[in-house]
């Protein structure tokens, strides 16, 4: 079947919502999760969204033998690999469950496609495989390095996927690099939610809107930017949600596999982190008190996507601005404090 879809790591942020643009563009999906650091909440509230159950197995993608019966019980088309741990601190501290989660797992996992002849595959990978570039904006034939063992972890399976594509011509294994995913679904019921104190900008930003942190600290107001504060390129998950979707329809339509082809996903703009903040509280007309930090270590200047490569290939351009953004994150947030705990 053409349209049945294999999602590892669905039930995740970004996963979650990428699984109701899957079923808007008509595909069948199976769910795969190991539920490490997502809620089954999150999946209840996507089948409430959609009108539909959801088909979900619990388990891990290190998991062969789960996995063999899986294929042997469906026929996908393709997998979309989202299944991963993204904490560039906890990577630091724990390298191994690191390697063990993003590189054994999406071995184990490309092994039982292989065996099961499912040669599509769309990996998350992230510009941090990028490390800190020469120039801007970034496209897909920059150099690549990294510094932490979750950027490792990215950048080895990019190297696996490249090594595949030579030694077998069936394969699609399309690389997805995203650039700052944030943002949650307009409706509100499905957004980020991060287990403690959020690492990331937009979620504490929104959590110290929300009154469950006091202060944002910006890290580090000296960098070469407008501002002196960091800039990323914030892409709202709606639209990086999409761009799977697309990514599937191009390797329906491919009459040769394209082998490893990496494509950024990013809006081609950069914010500064105070001009995040401006936005938010524009947007939610809710203040964010600040102050300014050390820089954190490992971060860089700038970095920002040309996009040009996913609009030519994939026909996908980012749709929502920061200010979709910011609203969006506010509603998931407001509406839901805790994230998706009962209290
Ligand atoms: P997330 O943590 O919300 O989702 C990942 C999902 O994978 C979770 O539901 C988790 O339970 C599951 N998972 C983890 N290890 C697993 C395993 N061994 N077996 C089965 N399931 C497992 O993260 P996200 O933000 O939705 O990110 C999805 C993917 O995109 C990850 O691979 C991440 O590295 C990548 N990525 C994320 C960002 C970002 O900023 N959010 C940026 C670039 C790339
Ligand atoms: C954005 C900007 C910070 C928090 C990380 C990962 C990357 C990718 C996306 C997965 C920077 C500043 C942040 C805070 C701040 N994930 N900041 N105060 O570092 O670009 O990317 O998430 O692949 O691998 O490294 O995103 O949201 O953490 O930071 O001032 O409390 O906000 O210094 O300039 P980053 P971020």
């Amino acid at each position: 079947m053409r349209n049945k879809i294999l999602v590892t790591g669905g039930a995740g942020y970004i996963g979650s919502h990428t699984c109701i643009a899957l079923h808007q563009a008509g595909y069948d999906i199976v769910v795969y999760d190991n539920l490490s650091n997502s809620s089954r909440e999150a999946l209840n509230r996507v089948s409430a969204l959609i009108d539909k159950p959801i088909e979900f197995i619990q388990g891990d993608i290190r998991d062969a033998d789960l996995l063999q019966e899986i294929f042997k019980a469906h026929q996908f088309f393709g997998v979309i690999h989202f299944a991963g741990l993204k904490a560039v601190g906890e990577s630091v501290a724990k390298p191994l469950m690191y390697y063990s989660n993003n590189v054994s797992g999406t071995i184990t996992l490309l092994e039982v496609m292989a065996a099961h002849k499912v040669k599509n595959f769309i990996f998350s990978s992230s510009a941090t495989v990028y490390g800190d570039p020469e120039t801007l904006p970034i496209d897909e034939s920059f150099p690549r390095s990294c510094t932490n063992p979750y950027g490792q972890s990215k950048l080895a399976v990019e190297h696996i996927l490249e090594d595949l594509a030579v030694s077998d011509n069936h394969w699609n294994l399309i690389t997805l690099r995203y650039f700052n995913p944030v943002g949650a679904h307009s409706s509100g019921q499905i957004g980020e939610d991060p287990n403690d104190i959020p690492n990331n900008l937009m979620p504490y930003i929104s959590q110290v809107a929300v009154g469950k942190l006091a202060t944002l600290s910006v890290f580090g107001n000296d960098y070469p930017t407008v501002d002196g504060t960091g800039v990323r390129d914030y892409i709202h998950v709606t639209d990086l949600a999409k761009g799977h979707v697309d990514a599937l329809r191009y390797a329906e339509q491919q009459t040769a596999p394209v082998g490893f082809m990496p494509i950024n996903l990013g809006t081609g703009r950069g914010s500064s982190v105070l001009e995040l903040v401006t936005a938010f509280t524009e947007a939610t007309g809710k203040n964010v008190p600040y102050q300014f930090a050390a820089r954190r270590a490992g971060d860089i200047a700038s970095c920002y996507a040309s996009a040009d490569k996913a609009k030519e290939l994939l026909g996908w351009q980012a749709k929502l601005d920061i200010n979709d953004m910011c609203q969006d994150t506010w509603r998931w947030q407001s509406a839901n404090p805790d994230g998706y705990k009962v209290t």
